[in-house]
């Protein structure tokens, strides 16, 4: 899109206070900052996937950084061992090795290459299911993670203020306020979780649903599912050679956020890659919420998810 056209949506559509941008829109029933609409956008009407594409969809702040480094890792394993001290993940940053298909140029999207097999190409992306361009849904495959929202949005509310991207911080309560009423960053949340659950239930070849917590809790099963679902299970011989627990002790918190490159750079020449490493820590939402708070977002998501068969 060009600026002005740009411009041109944006003054019709809804607009609110955003919580990690100065302001957000409504566009297909979700917020957006401009530049992520703008790109949403460009891929609707440019982005054609192909058949071996995996895109990695999340809400922000549910764990898209972790899981861009373990499928990456997973996906090169043949021609890059996590123990190779010359990893990509080693000297380049996660958003960089796989980007977001709506931060980039379409004239960008050919040429990422991410993978050793060179037809597969790895995107991670924060767009509903109700607005992935057309040849996502009949191409290629998805994997999304969830996170428990009361996580989500303590995630959110330490990145904005940790991040420049709004002209002042934002109290936790107006941020809370904001996250409640579904205007965060291709918010609303509930909806963007349900979207792609049903979406598994109906099609769990072509979605995976993952969970943080469960990542945290069992990495093992969860990447042997993982690689199942990518077409590339852990063979006898690898599973004998301990690389399962190789790619989870790369990908891990401790390890990513202590490397240099992740501790400086920037994305977009705008926010600090540290930003998205903060303590990684499940059930971190009782050291930043009142028990009111806590409350009235768990009775938004029983009510959200009532009938689905979803939980949290
Ligand atoms: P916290 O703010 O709760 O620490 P996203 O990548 O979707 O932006 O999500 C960021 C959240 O994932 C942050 O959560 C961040 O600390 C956590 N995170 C980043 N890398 C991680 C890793 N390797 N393992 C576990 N959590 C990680």
């Amino acid at each position: 899109m060009t600026n002005s056209s740009t411009q041109d949506l944006l003054s019709t559509l809804p607009r609110e206070e955003g919580i990690n941008s100065a302001y957000c829109y409504q566009y297909q029933g979700f917020w957006y900052g401009p530049l992520s609409l703008e790109g949403l956008i460009d891929c609707q009407q440019h982005f054609q996937a192909r058949k071996d594409d995996i895109f990695l969809v999340t809400c922000p702040k549910s764990g898209t950084t972790w899981l861009k480094t373990i499928l990456y890792a997973l996906i090169n394993r043949e021609t890059c061992s996590p123990q190779d001290p010359h990893h990509p993940l080693l000297k380049k940053a996660p958003h960089h090795i796989v980007p977001f298909l709506e931060l980039l140029k379409p004239s960008e999207y050919d040429s990422v290459s991410n993978s050793s097999d060179k037809s597969t190409r790895i995107f991670g992306s924060h767009i509903p299911k109700a607005s992935l361009p057309k040849s996502i849904m009949e191409e290629g495959k998805i994997v999304y993670m969830c996170r428990d929202i009361k996580d989500t949005f303590v995630s959110l509310f330490h990145f904005a203020n940790r991040t420049n991207l709004r002209p002042s911080p934002i109290s936790l309560e107006n941020a809370f306020g904001l996250f409640c009423k579904g205007s965060s960053h291709a918010g609303p949340v509930w909806e963007h979780i349900l979207e792609y659950w049903k979406e598994s239930l109906e099609r769990p070849h072509k979605v995976l649903f993952m969970r943080y917590e469960e990542m945290t809790n069992e990495p093992r099963v969860q990447l042997r599912r993982l690689a199942h679902f990518i077409g590339k299970p852990f063979s006898q011989e690898e599973e004998n050679s301990g690389l399962v627990d190789q790619i989870i002790e790369l990908c891990s918190f401790d390890s990513m956020s202590n490397l240099e490159v992740n501790k400086t750079g920037y994305l977009m020449g705008k926010v600090k890659n540290d930003s998205y490493f903060r303590s990684g820590v499940v059930g971190d939402w009782r050291n930043h919420l009142t028990a009111e708070m806590a409350s009235k977002l768990d009775q938004i998501t029983e009510k959200k998810f009532c009938g689905s068969g979803l939980s949290m």
